[in-house]
């Protein structure tokens, strides 16, 4: 249930062009910058001619493929982290090695890990979550025909590489439970099936999942599971996502937004919505198909949530990504104390990155035609 693909996406993309838009624009950057830098202004005329030459290349780019453009924004720099040379611990990981990625953003301004492929070590924190005797929650909706066409490969996947070696319980919410497929689960691991109502519309299936999760926290899954995580059911696992990503709450970064200034970001801008961000504010955007924590702060953030969107519907709003919208303004409110890299869910859409290393999750393919009704 992802319905964020803010950007307009082109399907004959080829990675040859990925790779030489990304040799031909770091080039061409780097000797206009390198020599306006050297030679200032004596050479202003070298340097039009390369500006002229650059945004030549930009539309024909743009005219040849979005995607191509698009890859452009790896040269927008993330920052680094402050906090690098100093130690930050975790909870799960001990030590984080936050200066092991130079190459990304590896802390956020109030001191929570982004968690990079590098900066932790998974055996570390498989040995905590083991100590602490967790049983960690994993929901997932799937209504409608996202069903059939998602569920048995994200659950496939899920019993390969989420948490494994912990106790594991699953929650899946769905309007016909007869369908959900049983398939066989490893030790410790369970498989619940909810009943929920079926909407009519889409966004409404994305409105009612706050308020459908914040019930479940209060009831069994609340009892049975010390931390949750909630997630998309229309994306797979490929590669091991364990307890490193456990904490007392957990954001993911928005595989197509986490290079973007924050002016560009697509928060809810009409303030009238309570999911409303003014110009300045904000830190991040983050996806709504993943996020976790414990079991009383996902509590809070689902009420705080489900209440933002109940109010915006009686005033016959709704706000622009739906819970996506909410979510994001309830993270900054309350910032998350753990931020996962887009690694931990990436869109294989946009194509290969050097500083993508070791994807755990990717999304599948927008088929919207075939599943939204
Ligand atoms: C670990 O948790 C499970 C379920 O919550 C419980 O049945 C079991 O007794 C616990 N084990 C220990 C050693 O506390
Ligand atoms: C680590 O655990 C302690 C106590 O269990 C908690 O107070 C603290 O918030 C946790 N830190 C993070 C970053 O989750």
């Amino acid at each position: 249930m992802d319905w964020n693909c803010f950007v307009p996406v082109t399907r004959d993309r080829s990675f040859l062009t990925w790779l030489l838009a990304e040799r031909v624009y770091g080039r061409l950057l780097h000797q206009l910058l390198s020599m306006a830098l050297k030679e200032g202004l004596r050479n202003w005329q070298r340097v039009l001619w390369w500006l002229i030459l650059l945004a030549a290349g930009l539309l024909g780019l743009l005219l040849y493929g979005l995607p191509g453009v698009r890859h452009l924004e790896i040269f927008i720099p993330m920052g680094t982290c402050p906090l690098a040379k100093m130690s930050l611990r975790d909870n799960f990981t001990g030590l984080l090695h936050l200066w092991a990625r130079p190459d990304v953003l590896t802390c956020t301004s109030w001191g929570a890990p982004i968690l990079w492929d590098g900066t932790f070590d998974p055996d570390v924190a498989q040995q905590e979550a083991i100590q602490q005797n967790l049983t960690i929650g994993l929901t997932v909706f799937a209504v409608g025909r996202y069903l059939e066409k998602y569920l048995a490969r994200f659950l496939e996947t899920a019993e390969q590489h989420f948490m494994v070696g912990q106790r594991v319980v699953y929650y899946v919410f769905t309007e016909r439970p007869a369908a959900v497929p049983r398939l066989p689960l490893g030790p410790s691991r369970q498989l619940r099936v909810e009943r929920v109502q079926r909407e009519r519309r889409w966004q409404d299936v994305s409105m009612e999942r706050m308020r459908t999760l914040h019930a479940a926290l209060g009831g069994r899954l609340g009892r049975e599971a010390h931390f949750v995580f909630c997630m998309d059911v229309d994306q797979h696992f490929s590669g091991a996502f364990g307890p490193e990503s456990l904490a007392e709450s957990v954001a993911q970064l928005h595989a197509w937004h986490y290079h973007w200034p924050q002016w560009l970001l697509p928060y809810e801008r009409d303030a009238r919505s309570a999911a409303a961000l003014a110009p300045g504010e904000g830190d991040f955007y983050y996806h709504a198909a993943l996020f976790g924590g414990s079991v009383e702060a996902l509590r809070e953030l689902t009420a705080h949530c489900a209440q933002g969107q109940q109010r915006d519907r009686t005033r016959g709003l709704e706000a622009r990504w739906h819970d996506e919208s909410h979510l994001n303004k309830y993270f900054w409110l309350y910032k998350p104390a753990k931020v996962l890299s887009p690694e931990f869910c990436w869109s294989p859409e946009i194509g290969p990155r050097a500083e993508i290393r070791h994807p755990r999750l990717l999304w599948a393919p927008k088929e919207y035609a075939l599943v939204r009704d």
